[in-house]
């Protein structure tokens, strides 16, 4: 049994998770027309990865006894100027969900909800590869700079990209 202040915040991420997905689908997008699809293809395994997310979270929910409600998913951005601001903003996001993911958290302990709290605990961790991930890449694109065969073969190595 959720309290239905646990079952709505848990609601809320799995809108999150969603929007997250449509967001990596549209850089994804933005990539393929920047000719880098290494990058979008990067980008179509996180939108897999965004949509597990939320059956994860629509799964418990459920599991619980509580019920899902799906909202509609808001617009996301489409342009960024190049393969760099494309992984700042995505950095910059999965900072944003990290926050979100804390919070949850917190009102799980507040509510005495132990087992959301546990449920939660796989979201944390993955948050800390979310973030690292991201840093990683801005930090190879940074090195590349304005390197166009640099950025050519780096793209080829995200191109093999699986979710695991
Ligand atoms: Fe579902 Fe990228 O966090």
């Amino acid at each position: 049994m959720l309290s239905k202040k646990v079952e709505k915040a848990l609601n809320k991420q799995v809108n999150a998770e969603f929007w997250s997905a449509y967001l990596y689908l549209s850089m994804a997008s933005c990539l393929e027309d920047k000719g880098l699809s290494g990058m979008a293809n990067w980008m179509r395994q996180q939108f897999s990865e965004e949509q597990e997310h939320a059956i994860k979270l629509f799964n418990y929910i459920i599991d619980k006894g509580g019920r899902v409600l799906l909202e509609p998913i808001a617009k996301v951005d489409t342009e960024w100027k190049d393969a760099l601001e494309v992984f700042k903003a995505t950095l910059k996001h999965e900072e944003k969900v990290t926050a979100m993911i804390n919070d949850l958290c917190a009102l799980a302990i507040a509510e005495k909800d132990y087992a959301t709290e546990s449920f939660l605990h796989w979201f944390v961790d993955e948050q800390v590869e979310e973030e690292k991930n991201a840093r990683e890449i801005i930090d190879v694109l940074t090195m590349i700079g304005k390197d166009g065969y640099g950025l050519y073969r780096y793209d080829k190595e995200l191109a093999v990209r699986k979710t695991e």
